[in-house]
């Protein structure tokens, strides 16, 4: 990969943001699709690296897909190829959540461990063993999570933690066993919450979306639908996190800001001013194809950031915990923060990787464990660094952002994965910042 990000430091973001789908539902609804035979139309989706990369898995598995602007429609046959083992696999972290549809439409299925983010270890202890106590029986062979079963049947399934992926595998599997599922220690995002709409217009009977407790009523079958995917909360939030950085005043368009409440009290508390600011209709649905102004939702958000920022402290924890995708840019603010802030990692082990790359930048930050200590510098100064993961990226984006000079970000795919229109965003609110192809060996 040759391209990297030029970020000249400096900018004070100002002006108004438009956020689409989030990258962390729309893969899962397409996984949904699987579902149903006919068509299923989303709205809304990202233009993202992530979207085709799993339209690929879905053609694999035999359907139609077709992308165009925000709108993705999948054509579902009636009979589904059981294997999901192509290339695009491993490239992304969701292309597990076929699994659940696949054994719940095909009762068996042979599906390619996972890729995406190197954020630590990732388990799919709890998503087999959920299928497990739906009657299938499972094992890992030749890089693959094969599931098999008879016939599924409802059970009372008990979480050790409430993880998305599993959450999102056995709900899917649920929907379609006979019988009554009782998933306690659900995952609570406002993905699973999304998840749970479109599969209750498909049909499904879904109880308790949103607490930790689902109860799924399964049934013979499921219909296509047509379904709009919800905003990014992390993506709004790393806008919101951009202007408090930078002294700055941005309005944040399209994502709903209760999904963010502990992430707006957090920059509250680092002085910012934040305001719930009047709503826009949404655009028609259908999508927008080509052109035009990206949609936005019902909702908004303002963020104006007028001193320094003043040092907070950050504990990452399932929904609605402050999230682990957005600990690097809690590391980002509180390297230029006024004061000491601890941030404490429970999610994924390797994510204070990123660290060592805010040090190249000036941070004064050390780990110890799963805590990080951070003491706020007045100034970062550039260097080259390396994006390891998508939020790891953007988190030396934003730092790249308060350093003196102009900061190299390398591995920008991994961006690409998360962020549509990331640079123009950046440039429409004021940023400097250029996406340029060099040879790499210079750096
Ligand atoms: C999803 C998100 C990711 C986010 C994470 C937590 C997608 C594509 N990715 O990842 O961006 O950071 O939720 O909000 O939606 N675990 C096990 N065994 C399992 C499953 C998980 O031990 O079978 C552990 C994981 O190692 C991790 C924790 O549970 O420590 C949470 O993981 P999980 O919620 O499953 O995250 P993902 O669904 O992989």
């Amino acid at each position: 990969m040759t391209e990297h990000f030029q970020v000249h430091g400096g900018a004070r973001l100002a002006g108004e943001v438009d956020v689409v789908g989030a990258k962390n539902s729309v893969l899962k609804l397409m996984a949904a699709a699987l579902l149903a035979e006919g068509t299923t139309t989303l709205t809304n989706c990202p233009r993202i690296l992530d979207v085709p990369l799993m339209a690929d898995v879905l053609r694999s598995l035999g359907c139609a897909v077709d992308i165009s602007g925000d709108t993705v429609v999948i054509t579902t046959p009636a009979t589904l190829s059981h294997r999901a083992d192509s290339a695009s696999m491993g490239k992304l972290r969701a292309s597990v959540c076929v699994l659940g549809p696949l054994v719940g439409r095909c009762k068996r299925a042979v599906v390619a461990l996972p890729g995406g983010d190197a954020i630590g270890s990732r388990p799919l202890d709890m998503h087999q063993n959920g299928l497990r106590q739906l009657g299938a029986h499972s094992e890992i062979e030749h890089g693959c999570v094969v599931a098999e079963a008879e016939g599924l049947h409802g059970a009372q399934i008990w979480l050790d933690f409430p993880s998305v992926g599993a959450t999102e595998n056995i709900l899917m599997a649920a929907v379609l066993a006979s019988g009554t599922t009782v998933i306690d220690n659900a995952a609570r995002e406002p993905e699973i919450v999304d998840l749970c709409t479109m599969l209750q217009q498909m049909g499904g009977k879904i109880e308790g979306a949103g607490t930790s407790t689902l109860t799924v009523h399964g049934v013979d079958a499921l219909q296509p639908t047509e379904h709009r995917v919800i905003g990014d909360r992390i993506v709004g939030a790393t806008w919101a996190f951009a202007a408090a950085m930078t002294s700055g005043d941005v309005t944040v368009r399209g994502v709903d800001p209760h999904h963010l409440d502990l992430v707006l009290e957090k920059l509250r508390l680092a002085g910012a001013e934040v305001s719930i600011v009047p709503a826009r209709p949404h655009p028609p649905a259908g999508g927008r194809g080509g052109a035009g102004p990206p949609p936005t939702a019902g909702q908004a958000f303002r963020v104006v950031q007028r001193d320094r920022p003043k040092a907070v402290d950050f504990v990452t924890l399932p929904y609605p915990g402050f999230a682990t995708d957005l600990q690097p840019f809690a590391v980002a603010l509180a390297s230029i923060a006024d004061g000491t802030s601890m941030i404490t990692e429970n999610l994924f082990e390797a994510r204070f990787r990123f660290i060592e790359e805010m040090v190249r930048l000036g941070a004064d930050a050390r780990t110890d464990g799963h805590h990080a200590v951070v003491r706020g510098v007045d100034r970062l100064s550039s260097a080259p660094v390396w994006a390891s993961d998508i939020r790891a990226g953007v988190g030396l984006v934003l730092a790249g952002l308060r350093a003196d000079g102009v900061t190299e970000v390398w591995d920008v795919f991994h961006i690409d994965r998360g962020y549509p229109l990331f640079v123009e965003n950046m440039v429409r609110l004021g940023a400097d910042v250029r996406r340029v192809d060099a040879d790499p060996a210079r750096a």
